[in-house]
């Protein structure tokens, strides 16, 4: 089954060409025209400059993609990101697929933008997913821990009380000078330093729910920064704070979610969301998950998918196909607050 896969929920324009079989996707073709220089100009993404950007790179992108080919591949359903996400955005997504649906009379799924990052972790990945599973959603506006009965049934079991994960990587970020996006730079300033060199907290860690808190953790490095008059432009204390936080945040995720996948029997684990490229976060979950429950089949996405592009979408959008789970052209809408659980 061929899905085409369209996403314009924030400031990346992304079409993609999936095959889904079996259980399993394989990326044909992405496409991906990002904004960030646009709104690196203005210091963030300003809804109507993205909206613009996306009505003029969607079509000329949804032809580049498919004049790939010398005779158009037959495309069995077209996946869209329908929310959450800045709404003249999303619509300009949303327009487009149904209009091709309409054009070319092809089924059309409607795939939330979280579920997408759920299933970045099953592109070009031999392993299916075997329910229970649990998926960990870390993004720059999500901490969730959402449990899965089958494709398309979840049930939210954890999700942060306050920052997300991303969030907390770009706050203490940029209390240190490192710039934006954070995650990145606190990463590569951590692999020179000491992760106990300053102690930070570890939030709601031994409380007894899978919910997070990161608002805490960013107002202790604050106070570290402000009491021990660090001169975060050392760069090996920058890099020694930047170990200490990290492994605070890996430390807080990894231990949630393996109580979560121990009480839940889960037999798969997913990992989605920008925060899922962070190297120490990979590496410290695969440990503990070896170490505690071997028998757990783990998905990680490939790095590429960590970030917003249309083949999670389509990968999504296969597995609602495979259900013949459609919806109308007619009834799609964008829906900027549509929460998955
Ligand atoms: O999912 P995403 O691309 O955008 C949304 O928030 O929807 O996630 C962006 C977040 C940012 O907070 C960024 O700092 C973080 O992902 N991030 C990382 C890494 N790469 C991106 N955080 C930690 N380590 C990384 N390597
Ligand atoms: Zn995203």
């Amino acid at each position: 089954m061929k899905i085409l896969g369209i996403e314009t929920s924030c400031d990346e324009t992304a079409v993609a060409l999936i095959e889904g079989k079996n259980g399993r996707v394989r990326e044909l073709e992405s496409l991906v025209a990002s904004q960030i220089d646009i709104h690196a100009a203005t210091g963030g993404v300003v809804p109507e400059i993205a909206a613009r950007e996306h009505v003029s790179a969607i079509i000329p992108l949804v032809s580049t993609l498919l004049g790939q080919w010398t005779r158009r591949p037959k495309i069995d359903a077209i996946a869209v990101t329908a929310g959450p996400g800045l709404f003249s955005s999303l619509m300009v997504g949303v327009e487009t697929a149904k209009a091709l649906a309409l054009a070319w009379n092809v089924p059309l799924v409607r795939v939330n933008h979280i579920e997408g990052h759920l299933y970045s972790s099953s592109i070009n990945e031999a392993k299916t997913i075997k329910f229970p599973a649990l998926a960990l959603i870390v993004s720059g506006g999500h901490t969730e821990l959402i449990l899965m009965k089958g494709h398309g049934a979840y049930r939210l079991v954890g999700r942060t009380k306050d920052d997300a994960a991303g969030e907390a990587f770009d706050k203490t970020a940029q209390m240190m000078g490192l710039g934006y996006p954070g995650g990145p730079a606190v990463a590569k300033a951590a692999l020179s330093g000491d992760p106990r060199a300053y102690a930070l907290p570890r939030p709601m860690l031994n409380e007894k729910n899978f919910d997070f808190s990161f608002s805490g953790l960013k107002t202790a490095v604050l106070y570290t920064i402000r009491n021990k008059h660090l001169a975060v432009e050392d760069p090996q204390i920058a890099a020694d704070l930047s170990a200490s936080t990290q492994t605070a945040i890996v430390d807080v995720l990894v231990e949630k979610t393996i109580r979560a996948a121990k009480k839940f029997k889960i037999k798969t684990f997913l990992l989605g969301g920008g925060v899922a490229a962070n190297d120490a976060l990979r590496a410290a979950l695969a440990a503990r998950f070896k170490k505690d429950l071997p028998q757990v089949g783990q998905l990680v996405p490939q790095k590429k998918y960590t970030t917003d592009n249309a083949v999670m979408i389509a990968a999504a959008g296969y597995f609602h196909a495979a259900k013949k789970d459609f919806i109308s052209p007619l009834k799609i809408k964008a829906d900027p607050n549509w929460e998955l659980v």
